[in-house]
């Protein structure tokens, strides 16, 4: 469970994010940030490319941020656009990869919360290394 003290924090990190998404192609910022189980926020945004298929979600650069720090256990995202939007597909996998119990926090610019979810809600029955595991001969 996280404090409305964790939860504003989180999502003030991902707007303080939002502002330096490298978003010229879209023109749609993404600022997120996540927190993990030792109680540190990384914080990511949308990195666009020139050859579009590179573009690199929010969601993801602050998780890969964190896991290449050596992180590997999460409690809480928050993703922050100018609609609400939720996450994409892709990122809602990589997601299931680390934390399927993880809080995932949807809000708006003025930190206003418009979705609340678990990864498991996100992504149900997600393929993971259990599948995997099964498939080993
Ligand atoms: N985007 C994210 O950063 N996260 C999502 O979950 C959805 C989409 C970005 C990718 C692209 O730079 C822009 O939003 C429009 O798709």
């Amino acid at each position: 469970m996280l404090t409305n003290e964790q939860r504003e924090k989180l999502i003030a990190r991902a707007i303080d994010a939002y502002h330096r998404a490298y978003a010229p192609y879209s023109d749609y910022s993404v600022g997120a940030a996540v927190l993990t189980k030792s109680g540190e926020v990384y914080d990511g945004v949308n990195v666009e490319n020139a050859v579009y298929p590179l573009t690199l979600c929010a969601e993801r650069v602050a998780i890969f941020k964190a896991v290449s720090e050596g992180e590997r256990e999460f409690s809480a995202l928050a993703v922050v656009t100018r609609n609400g939007g939720t996450p994409c597909g892709s990122c809602r996998q990589v997601m299931a990869e680390f934390a399927r119990d993880m809080l995932v926090l949807v809000a708006d610019l003025e930190g206003k919360v418009v979705g609340e979810y678990t990864v498991e809600d996100l992504l149900p029955d997600a393929f993971g290394n259990a599948d995997l595991d099964e498939a080993l001969p």
